[in-house]
């Protein structure tokens, strides 16, 4: 297994993952001082898609006291979307419409630059401007979503950059990130890029609160160090809910835009979805016969996983397809069926909004 922000790969143990990373497992009890607040547990906490966490309870403890919170994502725009991508952005929009609270959004086109030999740097702003057409057709509002593009907004980060990176050593950074000898410079210095949107509210409002940072797991180096130097700049060390990584619809690993035929990509035609889910790994038997006989696994398969995580929202519904799975009633062309329409409703409506979202697109950009 590796787990570094730059590359995810083997089987992903979880467990192992929050002991390795000193994390904190989310447990019922901070589950239900979540679900207080937010009527109800959303989808993606009561199936435990994120399951770890930083400081979330000491989040919540100064929320009751009246310190609000900002929240922060962002993404790294080395290509188109996928629906992977989407899975985190839904929950951060729950957030935010649950505790009315502003996020700001980092697109990382020169985290994309200087990491990649190939990447240009027009090529990265380019998807940087396409990236966020799909984050707002899932409905953010201007008002409150914040888009910061790095190089174009690279004025308004610096200073707070340079506090960062001035408190953070080499080898603390070789040690977190793995650096090497032929490492280039704009990657050693990029982590402190990464951690200003975790204290930008500040400058922009004059007021000091938190960040919550829902991300996947693979981004934990990163807050690690932003944590140790926060107090140190008179911030609050930023929190983290972790979630996992929505599997490709290979066998094993993250879905990956590097394995176009893996991932689904939000401008996939219908057709397109549909051989993508057809060849997709299943928990399924080799025959008909003997699936009909022994049942299938749908804890290893693809297809259930996307219903999982995004496209059956209904427990009983989910329950009695892993039900009919695992005696057999159900055959494997069935569920990819149902997933390739699913998926096909969805990026459909999805795409509409995407387009309208060029209209507004200027209105996202953060507001200085
Ligand atoms: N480094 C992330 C990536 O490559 C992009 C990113 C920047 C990010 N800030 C973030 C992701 C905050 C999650 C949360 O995708």
């Amino acid at each position: 297994m590796v787990v570094t922000p730059w590359e995810v790969k083997g089987k992903i143990d979880y467990e192992r993952l929050i002991q390795e990373f000193g994390t904190q497992p989310l447990t019922e009890q901070l589950l239900r001082k979540v679900a207080k607040h937010t009527d109800g547990l959303h989808l993606q906490l009561a199936r435990k898609l994120f399951f770890s966490h930083r400081d979330l309870d000491v989040l919540l403890d100064l929320y009751d006291k009246g310190v609000k919170f900002v929240l922060y994502t962002g993404r790294g725009p080395s290509g188109p979307v996928h629906i992977g991508h989407l899975v985190p952005w839904i929950f951060t929009k729950h957030l935010q419409e649950k505790f009315k609270t502003r996020l700001y959004f980092q697109m990382t086109d020169d985290e994309k630059f200087v990491i990649d030999d190939e990447a240009k740097l027009k090529e990265t702003m380019q998807f940087g401007y396409e990236n966020a057409l799909d984050l707002i057709a899932l409905g953010f509002k201007p008002e409150n979503t914040y888009i910061i593009y790095d190089v174009q907004d690279i004025d308004l980060l610096y200073d707070i950059a340079l506090e960062v990176a001035k408190r953070i050593t080499y080898s603390t950074a070789r040690a977190t990130f793995g650096f090497q000898e032929n490492t280039n410079l704009g990657w050693v210095f990029w982590p402190a890029i990464q951690a200003v949107p975790c204290f930008i509210h500040k400058k922009l409002t004059g007021e000091n609160v938190p960040a919550l940072i829902p991300a996947a797991i693979d981004q934990d180096p990163f807050w690690r160090i932003t944590r140790d130097i926060a107090q140190k700049l008179g911030y609050y060390k930023p929190a983290q809910i972790h979630c996992r990584f929505l599997p490709g619809l290979g066998e094993g690993g993250k879905m990956s835009a590097s394995e176009p035929e893996s991932s689904i990509f939000t401008q996939d035609p219908p057709d397109v979805v549909k051989r993508k889910v057809w060849n997709a790994f299943t928990g399924g038997r080799p025959t008909a016969a003997e699936q009909k006989k022994l049942g299938a696994n749908h804890d290893v398969c693809t297809v259930y996983q996307y219903m999982l995580y995004l496209f059956e929202e209904d427990d009983k519904k989910l329950a009695e397809r892993a039900r009919k799975c695992k005696t057999g009633e159900m055959m494997c062309g069935e569920c990819k069926t149902d997933l390739t329409e699913k998926i096909n409703k969805f990026l459909i409506e999805h795409r509409k909004k995407r387009e309208k979202a060029k209209d507004v697109i200027q209105e996202f950009h953060i507001k200085r």
